[in-house]
């Protein structure tokens, strides 16, 4: 069979997927964001995420017009699966994409979503979309499920590599789509009975790293009231081969901070509300709150006057290694910091002064030969991992390091 791939959406996730099918399959870069397109077509990618040599050396035909879809066999959804304000799914964006596949939905086709959902999301919401099409689910096109795993900023983990769960509505489809992904990745392809455990899989991975965190953080609340460092007790207790590695920090971003409610909203509509998911999300989003407190009460304990300190933000990402700001926590602090610090300098080697878009101060790069009464360190980059930060420090000044990348020193706090 002729395989020809239509993508539909080109963000972190999206973008990448393109480039390793397009080595193998004539395939189509979908995305509504004409200015996503024009700048992908020039080479460009704004998120920082894929370098330029990639986005120009690959046979992938970018396109923000749905026609350009119509002669696919194979549809892969990569949309975004955002919160409401008040915290609830916001399926608009699947649904749309799932609007155009149906007016170009073919017999034989197959749909593929990658997006993250609650379980049963596909079935419930998106097939009856595709449906408008008047084909039939299994008799005249098939739809399978295979979740996204990457870990954006990791040269480590990276598509070919992170094992890839498929799920597919039926066992014709399910093979088709195995073999698929056989043919571009290196990692295992693990098929699963049916789309709503590979739905589950990818939901609770993450959900499970909100809650571990959570607890680190808790932990980290708790033993900062005793005076214990928390980063050298859990640098014991990981001694021990079962104790699990998770460390305090600021936690954001479009993934873990968010799919939690996806699976929340599942399990209140079926009658459960969950205990420990809703206790971690409310601690990890307590946690700039808390670093806030804390950096007030340092401010006073140095008698630093809050209007005249400069303040040196290192980081401002939702993590480290991206140029993703989405749902950032590092933003959220610096935000809550300029309340009280009117002069600070925000430096991200990430973005630049016009990604942030907000009135901050702003620089890529680390200005060396300036003093600060304050630095503090939200997001671990690599390249900050080399800063001497003492040197970087007024007379009376301190480093908050809340992800515990420096040495211990008498100047430096941390969370
Ligand atoms: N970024 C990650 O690290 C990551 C990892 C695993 C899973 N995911 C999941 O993957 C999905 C996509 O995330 P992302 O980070 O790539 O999002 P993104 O915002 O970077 O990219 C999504 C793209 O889809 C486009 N789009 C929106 N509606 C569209 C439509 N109807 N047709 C075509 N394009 C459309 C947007 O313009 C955008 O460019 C989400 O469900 C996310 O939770 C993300």
């Amino acid at each position: 069979m002729k395989i020809d791939i239509g993508i539909l959406g080109m963000g972190y996730v999206g973008l990448p997927l393109a480039i390793v099918m397009a080595e193998k399959y004539k395939v189509i870069g979908f995305d509504v964001d004409r200015n996503r397109i024009s700048s992908l077509k020039m080479g460009i990618d704004k998120k920082k995420d894929v370098t330029s040599k990639k986005i120009i050396k690959t046979d992938l035909t970018y396109s923000n017009k749905p026609e350009s879809l119509k002669n696919c066999n194979i549809y892969i959804v990569t949309v975004p699966t955002p919160i409401k304000n008040n915290k609830l799914p916001d399926f608009t964006f699947l649904k749309n994409a799932s609007k155009i596949i149906s007016k170009y939905l073919k017999i034989g086709d197959i749909v593929i979503y990658e997006s993250t959902v609650y379980p049963g999301a596909t079935e419930e919401i998106c097939i009856p979309i595709l449906e408008i099409s008047s084909l039939k689910i299994n008799k005249d096109f098939y739809v399978g499920y295979s979740p996204e795993r990457i870990n954006v900023g990791d040269q480590v983990n990276t598509l070919k590599t992170i094992p890839k769960i498929v799920s597919a509505s039926n066992k014709y489809s399910l093979k088709k789509i195995k073999k698929l992904y056989e043919s571009i990745i290196d990692a295992e392809v693990h098929p699963v009975s049916s789309i709503k455990i590979a739905e589950s899989a990818k939901v609770i991975e993450n959900v499970q790293r909100d809650v571990n965190i959570a607890f680190v953080n808790e932990l980290a609340m708790m033993f900062k009231s005793f005076k214990i460092d928390i980063h050298e007790v859990l640098n014991a207790a990981c001694t021990k081969w079962n104790f699990l590695n998770f460390r305090p920090g600021l936690v954001g971003g479009h993934c873990i901070g968010i799919d939690p409610y996806y699976l929340a909203h599942k399990s209140i509509s079926m009658g459960y509300k969950p205990e420990i998911l809703f206790s971690a999300r409310k601690i990890n989003e307590e946690i700039p709150n808390f670093v806030l407190k804390d950096l007030k009460q340092k401010l006073s304990f140095h008698k630093i006057k809050t209007s005249k300190a400069k303040v040196l933000f290192l980081g401002i990402t939702f993590k480290e290694n991206t140029s993703d700001i989405r749902n950032s926590k590092a933003l959220s602090l610096a935000l809550g910091l300029k309340k009280t610090c009117k002069n600070i300098l925000i430096c991200d080697p990430y973005l630049k002064g016009e990604d942030l878009n907000l009135e901050f101060e702003f620089t890529s790069n680390l200005p060396e030969e300036q003093k600060f009464d304050v630095l503090v360190l939200a997001v671990a980059h690599s390249l900050f991992l080399k800063i001497k930060p003492l040197t970087l420090l007024s007379k009376v000044g301190f480093v908050y390091d809340i992800k515990a990348v420096f040495e211990p020193h008498e100047k430096i706090y941390r969370l």
